[in-house]
């Protein structure tokens, strides 16, 4: 409520993309994920099938793994049944019904595995547990090119929160790269319409949960490759000038004026390197597919100085 108040009283009207994920965001989701337009999931998956023994090796033996967003377990499984005799496994998401949902069922498919769910807002500063005995590194997985969500500065707090928890580790890091616009404007505008309605569904979930009144066929899905920022942003257009109401208070938009829902940014292997290494990260490895459309890049966390 608070944050969808902020977003509409701002001079520039945006929202957090999290909240794209109610259980029917969540559906349209998965939806995106199997479209033909969307490559980014396929091609992840692709890499992580091929280079899994690959990967297994930088992990090591005994890891402990962690992974930000509990979303496809699709991918961790892969990474799972490649590593050496994993000592446990922490998936972290700030929602714990789908977490211990998720978790559940990855311990049918993995029974002597210690899996421990953490609700957490990785977005913001996060803790973990004590390493167990005998544990080896902690790798933590962050796939999905999720990290295209945040902001430079994000990003930047994101790596340096890495850095502090995770002393001797490693982040593995999926990260869409940058491509022709076309084949990335196709991904963010599908023929079939489920981004337009993924994206839709932000206000639909508004006028549910908060009692808006947005009038659906008045907004239209907008998603375009920004070239300069090297991102797609997302927005809700207003298709004529139009008045919202929250919580008793009117909220204006004029024509062709937008609520931005997202920002997916794009990188280059070695931009992302670099973000990460001002935060003390090392890249050691990336793997990628055979048209460059999307990187996993091993990154070293440093052991604490000592004073
Ligand atoms: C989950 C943030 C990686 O940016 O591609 C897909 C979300 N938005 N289609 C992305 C999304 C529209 C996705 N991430």
């Amino acid at each position: 409520m608070q944050d969808m108040q902020t977003a509409l009283s701002q001079q520039i009207k945006s929202i957090s993309p999290k909240y794209f994920y109610d259980e029917t965001g969540s559906a349209l989701f998965d939806r995106i994920c199997e479209l033909p337009e969307y490559y980014p999931t396929r091609t992840e998956l692709f890499i992580l099938k091929t280079q899994a023994d690959d990967i297994a090796q930088f992990m090591g033996e005994h890891a402990d793994i962690i992974e930000f967003g509990a979303g496809s377990l699709q991918k961790i499984r892969l990474l799972l049944s490649a590593a050496h005799r994993p000592t446990r496994f922490m998936p972290m998401d700030i929602s714990g019904v789908h977490l211990h949902a998720a978790s559940s069922e990855l311990q049918s498919v993995f029974p002597s595995l210690d899996i421990h769910p953490l609700v957490a807002d990785y977005t913001n500063e996060w803790l973990l547990p004590e390493s167990l005995p005998g544990a080896g590194r902690r790798v933590a997985f962050f796939p999905g090119s999720t990290i295209g969500n945040f902001s430079p500065n994000q990003a930047r707090i994101f790596f340096e929160n890495c850095a502090h928890n995770l002393p001797g580790g490693a982040l593995l890091l999926g990260v869409d790269l940058i491509k022709s616009p076309d084949v990335l404007h196709a991904a963010y505008n599908d023929a079939q319409g489920v981004t337009a309605a993924f994206n839709l569904n932000l206000l639909t979930r508004a006028n549910r949960e908060l009692g808006c009144d947005f009038d659906l066929s008045q907004f239209a899905h907008s998603a375009f490759y920004n070239a300069p920022m090297q991102r797609i942003e997302m927005h809700l257009l207003s298709l004529k000038q139009q008045t919202v109401h929250l919580n008793g208070v009117a909220y204006a938009f004029n024509q062709g004026e937008t609520l931005h829902t997202e920002y997916s940014h794009k990188f280059t292997m070695v931009g992302i390197q670099q973000a990460a290494k001002a935060a003390g990260l090392q890249s050691a490895a990336y793997w990628t597919d055979p048209q460059q459309y999307f990187g996993l890049i091993w990154l070293n966390i440093p052991h604490k100085q000592e004073k």
